[in-house]
């Protein structure tokens, strides 16, 4: 193996966009299925991974909400986040920040108390066997009234020392992020940080629209502002972290090829960007995958690689002990390989 797959491998790593519902890998999905008593429209786990192949951002949601229909328990949101944890681990990563999208599962009578129950059970098994510390951020879906995020945000409330910041996902086209900064800035009044979906599929001044309206400190995805120099420098200016997810792009045609990435070009405008895998389950890579896959494709090296790894530190939400000891880890690991 060359020197950047070796450095790959062995890089603490931190992930800071990853959705819980899109780490459900279809042998789990069936498992549940079965548990619940419930069937999935595929006949076998290799069936549903056939399907798989998406064209674009919706086709990939349809399948993806669809999927969720296995997740009833609060035991099942636990088994979710802790087998995501567990690739997690032997990828190294040591901190996470995962999505999760309540009003999925609100919207089928699921308990929302089940729901974040779970998911805090699942990190709780996995600070405990892996050292793997956590924040966890709800979304709300862009798709749905802004009223429905609002309720979203208030059945929550009990949770909210338990969470550090709300997101925006869902579809983006046509789904402008003006009509949500009420709920956002009443969820930045109750502590919460700020972070939303933004140019993948939409375009780049949505980016900046995006971080203006919702104070967002984050901007998922974000490749998009490549397209324009202006946008990039209010990024680079702000120090607004970019969560760049390189396979999702390239399996729902976001860019036409892993070469084509914009990753690089942000780099150079000096933008924070990092390395995430969105929905690993779905679209076949979690975030050592991700970290290979865009520094072969960009030639990256040792330097390109410990700075995607630093900005993904220094854009957490962990404690500030927390980030140097991340840090730390990074040095000895990037040490290790000179
Ligand atoms: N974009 C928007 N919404 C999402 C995504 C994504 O990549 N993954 C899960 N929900
Ligand atoms: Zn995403």
């Amino acid at each position: 193996m060359d020197g950047i797959g070796r450095l790959i491998d062995r890089l603490p790593k931190v992930e800071l966009h990853v959705h819980l519902e899109g780490t459900l890998e279809p042998e789990l999905a069936f498992r549940l299925a079965d548990r619940n008593g419930l069937a999935l429209p595929f006949a076998s786990v290799e069936k549903m991974r056939a399907a798989f192949d998406f064209e674009d951002l919706q086709s990939f949601l349809d399948v993806y909400y669809a999927a969720c229909s296995v997740l009833v328990t609060r035991a099942d949101f636990r088994d979710l986040t802790r087998d995501y944890l567990a690739r997690a681990n032997a990828d190294r990563v040591r901190h996470v920040e995962p999505f999760f999208d309540p009003q999925t599962h609100t919207t089928r009578g699921i308990p929302i108390d089940d729901v974040i129950g779970g998911i805090l059970d699942g990190l709780a098994d996995g600070e405990r066997e892996f050292g793997i510390t956590s924040g966890l951020i709800l979304s709300f879906l862009r798709h749905l009234p802004v009223e429905a995020a609002d309720a979203t945000l208030t059945a929550a409330e009990p949770w909210l020392d338990r969470i550090v910041a709300v997101g925006l996902d869902s579809t983006e086209v046509g789904y402008p992020p003006e009509p949500f900064a009420p709920v956002f800035a009443r969820a930045r009044s109750l502590g919460l940080r700020a972070v939303a979906h933004a140019g993948e599929e939409g375009e780049a001044a949505l980016v900046a629209r995006t971080v203006d309206c919702l104070r967002a400190s984050r901007i998922d995805h974000g490749v998009r502002a490549a397209d324009d120099p202006a946008v990039m420098r209010l990024l680079a200016e702000s120090g607004v972290t970019l969560t760049a997810c390189p396979i999702s792009n390239v399996r729902l045609r976001v860019v036409p090829t892993m070469e084509r990435s914009t990753i690089g070009t942000l780099m150079r405008a000096g933008v924070a960007v990092t390395v995430n895998s969105d929905d690993p389950a779905y679209f076949g890579g979690y975030i050592g995958d991700n970290y290979r896959a865009i520094a072969a494709a960009l030639d990256l090296g040792v330097d390109d690689v410990r700075q995607l790894a630093v900005n993904a530190i220094n854009g957490s939400f962990a404690t500030a002990e927390r980030k140097r000891e991340l840090m730390a880890e990074l040095e000895a690991a990037v040490a290790g390989m000179a």
